[in-house]
């Protein structure tokens, strides 16, 4: 049987992780965060003393990363030289350095290739910015998630405040987001852009359920 391929692309906050994370469960596909792979190698940088905006810098770490996503009881793990990083790639630091590694086209190129080699082997889910325009471009059904920065900004502050990760005020949250916003959407190399044939959805004042009654019920039509 074929694989099946379900791209979720939007702005950072609109709520891409928690929806795919479901849809994963109730398909009972793999689901992966591929923001956690350019978080991933914003940490390496850091962690190495290298300026999360010099591209040669980026490009000559990049060539030789250990870089591998495991799965444990279903939940993804971030496996960096042979370390497990998944919490480490969550702090301000590593979520503003993950969007400029973005930019560079050497990062960009492999972590496509990881993550096209993890959706040949399994059904998936994956979110991110550039999946239905760039990596997955003959995915089944592509959705692109948004919302507006208010309720983006709201969503992630709750979310950090209820794992006890919260480290800004809201306003910090908000400024972070709009750079990440700008950043990711003006960059040259596969930018954050609705495909043309994605499914518009915006969540602007949506309770997560109402989100995700939505999301499902346009996916099991399309499948
Ligand atoms: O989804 P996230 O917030 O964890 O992503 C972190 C950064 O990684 C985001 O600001 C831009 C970049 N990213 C990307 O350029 N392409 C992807 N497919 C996923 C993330």
């Amino acid at each position: 049987m074929k694989n099946i391929q379900i791209a979720i692309d939007g702005p950072s906050g609109a709520g891409k992780s928690t929806m795919a994370k479901m849809i994963a469960k109730e398909l009972g596909i793999l689901y992966l965060d591929t923001g956690a792979m350019y978080r991933a190698v914003a940490l390496k940088a850091i962690r190495s003393g290298i300026d999360t905006k010099d591209s040669s810098a980026l490009a000559e770490m990049v060539k030789g990363i250990d870089l591998q996503i495991v799965y444990e009881d279903g939940i993804q793990k971030v496996i960096l030289d042979g370390t497990d990083v998944t919490e480490d790639i969550r702090t301000p630091a590593v979520t503003v350095g993950s969007s400029d590694v973005a930019v560079n086209s050497a990062v960009r190129e492999k972590m496509v290739e990881l993550q096209r080699e993890i959706a040949e082997k399994s059904s998936v889910i994956m979110d991110g910015r550039d999946i239905g325009t760039h990596v997955l471009p003959n995915a089944d059904v592509k959705i692109f998630l948004t919302a507006s920065i208010e309720d983006r900004t709201k969503r992630r502050y709750e979310e950090l405040k209820e794992k006890g990760t919260l480290k800004q005020t809201f306003e910090e949250l908000k400024k972070e987001m709009e750079y990440r916003d700008k950043n990711d959407s003006s960059r040259t190399h596969s930018p954050l852009k609705k495909a043309d044939d994605a499914i518009l959805l915006d969540t602007t004042g949506f309770s997560v359920e109402e989100s995700a009654k939505t999301i499902l019920d346009i996916i099991k039509s399309r499948l």
